[in-house]
């Protein structure tokens, strides 16, 4: 899968992720989002077979489990897995790199594809293109895939630190390649994908049936300090997310953007 030149590790964050992402004020509201958008496509409805591939600490697997699903989770790091697999027990857990995505027999078998958080932001384009293609080439006509992806740009993200008077941040995401993110440790590769190009990548294989912003006013994880000390300023972002969260152009400038694909 493309010229691959690093494997990041999220080893050293799967201890500290739960606390510092997934039980955060800003990430439970970041992922209540996602769920909005879920509804609104049905996934709930009726109980499919999904497989998902970066689960990290295995919380949507778990949510998805409580909702009627049959989950494979599946990551790229042992350390998330152990977590993941801590939390459901029960459940098929195990290591599936996306560069191996084409040897795994399960996701033929599974109706959906979903991917939660910016794993995807992990490849470059090139990459992200096989990724897509090698899924494609296993699921049937009328699966899904479905990715929560950072785009190039984020609002909320610039205004917080022109207002923090951290001038050198605006902008951050906006560059040629990736972005070197410390990630409790570990330098990790970032690439950000406009919301226009993943759907040019997945044009041949699927058809994109939603887009959205995942967080154009709720501010990213890191600024969780801040809004702990003004949760006012939280509710009230909050507000204006579920106001302003259905206008599809705006993915571009969130924090993320959840793009839902049928395979054609
Ligand atoms: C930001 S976390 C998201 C975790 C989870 N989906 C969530 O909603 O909280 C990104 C995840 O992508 C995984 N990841 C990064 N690169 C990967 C790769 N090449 N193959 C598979 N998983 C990878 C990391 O191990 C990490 O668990």
């Amino acid at each position: 899968m493309g010229n691959r030149t690093m494997d990041p590790s999220f080893d050293s964050a799967a201890k500290l992720y739960d606390n510092e992402f997934t039980f955060s004020e800003i990430g439970k509201l970041q992922r209540d989002r996602v769920y909005f958008w879920l509804n609104k496509i049905n996934f709930f409805k009726k109980p499919k077979r999904v497989f998902e591939v970066n689960c990290g600490t295995g919380y949507d697997a778990k949510l998805f489990t409580e909702r009627g699903h049959q989950v494979t989770a599946t990551d790229g790091s042992e350390k998330m897995l152990e977590v993941a697999q801590k939390r459901n027990p029960e459940l098929d857990i195990y290591q599936r790199k996306f560069i191996d995505i084409s040897i795994d027999d399960n996701i033929g078998k599974s109706e959906a594809v979903f991917s939660n958080f910016g794993g995807l932001n992990c490849l470059s384009e090139e990459q992200l293109l096989c990724f897509i293609n090698e899924t494609a080439a296993q699921q049937k006509v009328g699966d899904l895939l479905i990715s929560v992806i950072m785009p190039n740009h984020c609002f909320i993200a610039d205004l917080f630190h022109f207002l923090t008077g951290k001038f050198n941040q605006i902008r951050r995401r906006n560059r040629e390649e990736f972005l070197e993110v410390n990630v409790n440790g570990e330098s990790i590769r970032t690439y950000y994908h406009h919301p226009a190009t993943v759907s040019k990548l997945l044009y041949s294989n699927y058809k994109v049936l939603l887009k959205k912003p995942i967080a154009i006013f709720l501010p990213p994880s890191y600024t969780e300090l801040f809004f702990k000390r003004n949760k006012w300023a939280l509710k009230g972002l909050y507000l204006l997310e579920r106001i302003f969260g259905n206008l599809s152009f705006l993915s571009s400038k969130a924090d993320h953007y959840i793009i839902v694909a049928e395979r054609k």
